[in-house]
């Protein structure tokens, strides 16, 4: 039997349009699946960008600046959208308006209030499927600290963290975009952009926050913009929050870090949480290594490192001991959604699905709570 086709249509063929088209263009690389993306329209008000796609797509029949085209084509059945995130409520409340389903880029909404009005529309429209893009979920490395998790490894937990760190604003030269600009990145700053990448897991696992405290630093407060004028660079650039974690029996510390300056680090995602029987700590910076430790009451204290190979979600073609990488969680992550959209999420092929919209809201609240305990120097309920 044929493979079912899922006709996409992309809006914003920015970096992660682009990583989409990629991973769509290597569907080949996956195994066994019965469902295949093939992108079919595509828009951006930057017409340069359609370029790339449509010399590397010959199935794309609509090329457009106006994403309303998309809405009204036959040719789309569901919508990636990477816009900035000034345009995430408008764009994807649109795009739910016009039933086609929609894998949106996160935060999911500039502002909770956005993210609200998101789900509103999600909830006026049930037959439409929605979910936010995370890939590092997808990562070999990550699931299995969900297993552990799953498993209820590690005893009483001591304490988790998770964060992802970006370098390349510690460059004062690196002249400003968007998402160094409140009104399209969002009041946020560091914590919009990067802190779904930290939270997914725990907010998967349960690990909602009952309370922060975070501390915000603008730390390059000035840019030059594309003239050479400097001008001002006002969004947070790192943010760590401290959280209060209560779950089932458990209560504990959970350390979450959004920076955009952290010297050396391109774009290092990590997790650690360490238990009274069990800790687990991964980076990307050492893509292939998990350390774990067993501790047994008055035994001795030694990690082990596990060189992880390529076990993922849906099985490929990549050699079990190759390394795994950030276009491969991609593309395990739009396995997940077309999944979810060709079975539904109880018949998928595998049990991890993409972040929901309630994940995208518990995850604002975090965030509004951190940007108020951050101005205040106040611990805030969230
Ligand atoms: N999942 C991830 O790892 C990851 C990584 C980076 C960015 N993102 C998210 O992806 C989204 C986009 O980020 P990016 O890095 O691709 O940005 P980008 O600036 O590279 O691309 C955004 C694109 O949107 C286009 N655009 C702007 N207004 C538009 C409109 N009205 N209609 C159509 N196109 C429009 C721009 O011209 C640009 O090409 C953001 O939400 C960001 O947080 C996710």
């Amino acid at each position: 039997m044929g493979k079912k086709i899922l006709r996409f249509g992309v809006i914003g063929l920015g970096l992660m349009g682009r990583e989409f088209g990629s991973a769509s263009a290597r569907w080949c690389h996956l195994l066994n699946l019965d469902f295949i993306p093939k992108i079919t329209a595509i828009c951006d008000t930057n017409e340069k960008l359609f370029d790339w796609f449509t010399s590397n797509f010959d199935s794309i029949t609509v090329k457009t600046s106006d994403y309303h085209d998309l809405l009204n084509s036959d040719e789309v059945d569901a919508i990636y959208c990477a816009v900035p995130h000034n345009l995430h409520a408008q764009v994807y409340t649109d795009i739910i308006k016009a039933g086609k389903h929609l894998l949106g880029e996160k935060p999911f909404g500039i502002d909770l209030a956005a993210n609200e009005h998101i789900l509103e529309v999600i909830r006026q429209h049930p037959n439409v499927m929605v979910a936010c893009s995370s890939e590092f979920p997808f990562f070999p490395a990550a699931q299995r600290i969900l297993r552990y998790i799953d498993e209820d490894r590690f005893g009483t937990i001591i304490e988790a963290s998770s964060g992802l760190l970006h370098s390349s604003d510690l460059d004062p030269n690196k002249k400003i975009n968007w998402k160094r600009m409140i009104a399209m990145n969002g009041e946020y700053g560091s914590m919009g952009d990067l802190g779904m990448h930290a939270l997914h897991i725990p907010l998967r696992v349960g690990w909602m926050p009952q309370q922060v405290h975070a501390q915000l630093s603008n730390i390059i407060t000035q840019r030059p913009d594309a003239s050479g004028a400097m001008v001002p660079c006002e969004t947070w650039d790192n943010a760590t929050i401290c959280c209060d974690v209560q779950t089932g029996n458990q209560q504990f510390p959970m350390y979450i870090q959004t920076y955009r300056v952290s010297p050396g680090d391109t774009n290092t995602w990590y997790m650690r949480i360490l238990g009274t029987k069990f800790s687990v700590e991964y980076t990307t910076k050492y893509p292939k290594t998990l350390r774990t430790m067993q501790y047994i009451a008055s035994g001795e204290q030694a990690w082990q490192v596990l060189d992880l190979g390529y076990e993922t979600p849906y099985p490929t073609i990549t050699g079990g001991i190759f390394e795994f990488g950030c276009s491969d969680g991609l593309l395990q992550m739009w396995a997940a959604f077309c999944d979810q959209l060709a079975n539904g999420r109880d018949k998928m092929l595998q049990p991890f699905y993409c972040a929901t919209p309630d994940e995208t809201h518990l995850h604002h609240r975090v965030l509004t709570a951190a940007l108020q305990s951050g101005k205040t120097k106040q611990v805030v309920t969230v």
